[in-house]
């Protein structure tokens, strides 16, 4: 069998290939680019797909969780509290709201973050929780509002996940969302999606990607150019329909490396409680990883770490000192890797990639 790609985002697609090209010259048609019809269909279906009652379409999921968190009002003075194990934008969007970076730890066996980590870094000035669905696993966002705290969704990696409470997008105060091509919803360059229940948090988002302004004429305050342009919206549009489809597709995906015993080699990602996980990527760790990686790259499977240095340790972050210690983070840091994850992964492909792990391997449970 010839290698494994680590993901592939062409093959789902195919079947789709006329209806996105019907998309693509609808829009040229009508000679609407920006902020038309299609942003505004999308937004409502996105937004009912999710379960809640308002989506903003923004330029990137990096914009959407700035804007996001300027609109629940975050700002000069206050903290926000962050996992350091994350997609740098995670981060990297809190300083522009004038907001603190106030980095908290996950639990390495689902690479969330837990109430119990939130706690010891929450203070008077914490103004709200980024939870991030990592990996397309769903955070207890429910169980972290419960400590007081406002939670943000970074639900990029996780379109198509369900929760015990709902889909992400509906779990907390408000959620955001990336339509980056690779991501389980992918559009055909950058978009970004803020979603919300509350009105007021809604509003504001919509002046904040619109120059801080309801009619370019007057200015309210400073915001920003980032807007979802009406071909992506059109794209997503036909891909919408299709992503439970495809995030089953994962979690089969997901069972054909258990039933392949692949949890005998390597610890598998733990769902978190009563989630149905849509695995934006699929990450195992071990105590020896680069002998695994080593085993994997040399039978041509696509496999990579993707957060090695976590975000704390890059050099921008050093005004933002951890205050607690981020073991769980550490260990997630250094033990895991991406293996193959993708919405058409068969389960010879599986069995292929579980063979090579296990060929030849010194490793075992006992050296874990
Ligand atoms: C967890 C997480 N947050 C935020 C982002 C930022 O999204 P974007 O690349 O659309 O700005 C990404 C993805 O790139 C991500 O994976």
């Amino acid at each position: 069998m010839p290698g494994v790609p680590l993901f592939d985002t062409a093959t789902p697609l195919e079947p789709l290939r006329e209806q996105l090209r019907d998309a693509v010259l609808r829009v040229m048609d009508s000679g609407r680019f920006i902020l038309g019809p299609e942003v505004e269909a999308f937004e409502s279906e996105f937004a009912s797909y999710c379960g809640a009652d308002q989506a903003v379409g923004v330029a990137n999921g990096t914009d959407a969780i700035t804007i996001a968190l300027r609109a629940m009002g975050v700002g000069p003075g206050d903290e926000v509290v962050v996992p350091s194990f994350t997609f740098y934008a995670s981060v990297e969007a809190i300083p522009p709201t004038g907001a603190t970076p106030v980095f908290c730890d996950i639990d390495p066996h689902t690479y969330c973050i837990t109430p119990e980590t939130v706690k010891p870094v929450l203070g008077p000035r914490t103004k709200a929780v980024v939870a991030v669905d990592l990996f397309g696993n769903v955070a207890p966002v429910a169980e972290i509002e419960a400590l007081g705290v406002p939670v943000l969704e970074d639900a990029a990696q996780a379109a198509g996940a369900r929760g015990r409470d709902g889909r992400p997008g509906a779990l907390g105060t408000a959620a955001t969302f990336s339509f980056f091509p690779s991501k389980n919803l992918g559009a055909f360059g950058d978009g970004g999606m803020i979603t919300t229940s509350d009105a007021a948090i809604a509003e504001q988002a919509r002046t904040l990607r619109f120059h801080g302004s309801h009619d370019k004429v007057s200015y309210e305050q400073i915001g920003y150019n980032s807007r979802l342009d009406e071909l992506q919206a059109a794209i997503l549009r036909v891909q919408l329909p299709h992503l439970d489809g495809w995030a089953a597709g994962r979690g089969r995906a997901g069972s054909y490396y258990e039933q392949a015993r692949l949890g005998e080699l390597v610890d598998l990602p733990r769902p978190t409680a009563g989630s149905e996980p849509a695995w934006h990527l699929y990450v195992v760790s071990h105590r020896q990883i680069e002998a695994v990686r080593e085993r994997l790259d040399a039978a041509g499977i696509g496999c990579r770490a993707y957060y090695r240095t976590p975000v704390h340790l890059q050099p921008p972050m050093r005004p933002w000192r951890p205050s607690v210690d981020l073991k769980g983070t550490e260990q997630a840091a250094r033990e895991h890797l991406a293996i193959p994850m993708s919405p058409v992964l068969t389960r010879e492909q599986a069995e292929h990639v579980v063979a090579a792990a296990r060929a030849g391997a010194r490793i075992s449970r006992a050296t874990r």
